[in-house]
């Protein structure tokens, strides 16, 4: 009994450990050859407005963090949930070291530019 208990205590300790330091395995991408049409209209926003300062297909921070797999984690890097609203805020109001997108992107990319993201 005693043997799995501290069983039990040694794999909570080594999750919290596996959490902090973010090893936490994230699925894959989606690949560029399986995205439909609009997600690849956003993917060329991308290209424009986010790709140098922003990786996205790997886990290196350029200016700012990797967005891979941005909507698949809980929070984004100020703490703000990762959901579309908080998203959206980034890009259109900036950020203490991101320029401030405004309405030098259109609605419908936006729109274009979040499906993307949604396959990181
Ligand atoms: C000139 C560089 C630059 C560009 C261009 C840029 N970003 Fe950023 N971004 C940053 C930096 C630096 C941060 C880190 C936060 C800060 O500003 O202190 C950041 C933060 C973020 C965050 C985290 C927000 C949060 O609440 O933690 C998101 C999401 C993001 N950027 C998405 C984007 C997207 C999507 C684009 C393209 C539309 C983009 N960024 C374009 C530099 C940039």
């Amino acid at each position: 009994m005693r043997q799995i208990a501290k069983g039990l205590l040694c794999l909570g300790v080594a999750m919290v450990i596996a959490a902090a330091v973010g090893c936490t395995k994230l699925p894959p991408p989606t690949p560029l050859s399986e995205l439909n049409p609009q997600q690849m209209r956003g993917h060329d926003v991308y290209q424009i407005r986010c790709a140098q300062c922003h990786n996205d297909r790997t886990n290196e921070p350029l200016n700012g963090q990797s967005l891979r797999g941005i909507f698949k984690k809980q929070y984004l890097e100020s703490g703000a949930p990762a959901n579309d609203d908080r998203l959206m805020d980034a890009i259109i109001l900036g950020r203490p070291m991101m320029p401030a997108m405004g309405r030098a992107i259109t609605p419908q990319e936006r729109e274009d530019l979040l499906a993307y993201l949604h396959t990181l």
